[in-house]
């Protein structure tokens, strides 16, 4: 199975018009069962992509965030059991970078996707590292950090969890990671996560667009590939859909 996501991040866009430049754009692409296509909304705008969406024979939707926090006194924030309300969720984003500058720590990251597991619901876990980091030659420590916080997770060997790697210098900024260093973290990444005997599908995220996602689909340790910016086209996202 290969994963493309969308991450909407904080807009809201017309979901009516982005889903039929989609479908008019997608042309043959793999079946649901070979690539699942998952856009995440932000929370207000969740069930009328699920409303919306409905008859697409391709897109499926998640969440971009999750609470690490059971229901109760948490103002503003969203549990995993309200997810699971949505039968059509089975996939939330937790740890993204712009997340992690707001406060999330490795623990909260690892609270969310325990929670998320408890709820049968696939964590998409984000790892990555800053500029500083990679110039410093530190990078390896530092992912290494970020999924040791995971290998004592209950369930998790049995569980679907995916791991995205988005180094944070790629994000936003239209220019991704050479494809030498996506592939030294990826496979780093994939090493790390065998020596536990973890078997998690690897993404790629970071300035992904259609003409770059061609390249980056070749590596053979990616399992697909999450996009801010590019998915908010659905135009765009068709595109990059056909390039499986
Ligand atoms: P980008 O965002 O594609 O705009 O770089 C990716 C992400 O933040 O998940």
């Amino acid at each position: 199975m290969k994963y493309l996501i969308a991450n909407w991040k904080m807009n809201s866009l017309d979901i009516t018009d982005w889903i039929s430049k989609f479908e008019n754009n997608c042309g043959e692409i793999c079946p649901k069962e070979a690539l699942q296509i998952i856009v995440c909304p932000n929370f207000l705008q969740i069930p009328f992509f699920i409303e919306k969406s409905a008859f697409s024979k391709y897109l499926s939707t998640g969440s971009q965030d999750v609470s690490d926090q059971d229901p109760g006194p948490f103002t503003g924030q969203v549990s995993s059991k309200h997810l699971s309300k949505f039968s059509e969720i089975h996939y939330c984003i937790v740890g993204h970078s712009e997340q992690r500058m707001l406060g999330d720590t490795n623990s909260t990251v690892f609270q969310k996707t325990q929670k998320l597991i408890n709820e049968k619901i696939s964590p998409i876990v984000c790892v990555g590292e800053s500029l500083e980091i990679k110039k410093s030659g530190d990078r390896e420590n530092f992912l290494l950090k970020q999924l040791e916080s995971f290998s004592n997770l209950e369930n998790f060997k049995s569980s679907s969890m995916i791991i995205a790697y988005e180094p944070i210098w790629a994000i936003g900024t239209g220019i991704s990671a050479e494809i030498s260093s996506i592939r030294e973290s990826i496979d780093f990444i994939k090493a790390t996560l065998e020596t536990r005997n973890i078997q998690s599908k690897i993404l790629y995220g970071g300035s992904v667009n259609a003409a770059n996602s061609k390249e980056i689909l070749a590596e053979k340790n990616i399992s697909g590939l999450l996009v801010g910016n590019a998915s908010l086209d659905g135009e765009e996202f068709a595109k990059i859909a056909q390039n499986f």
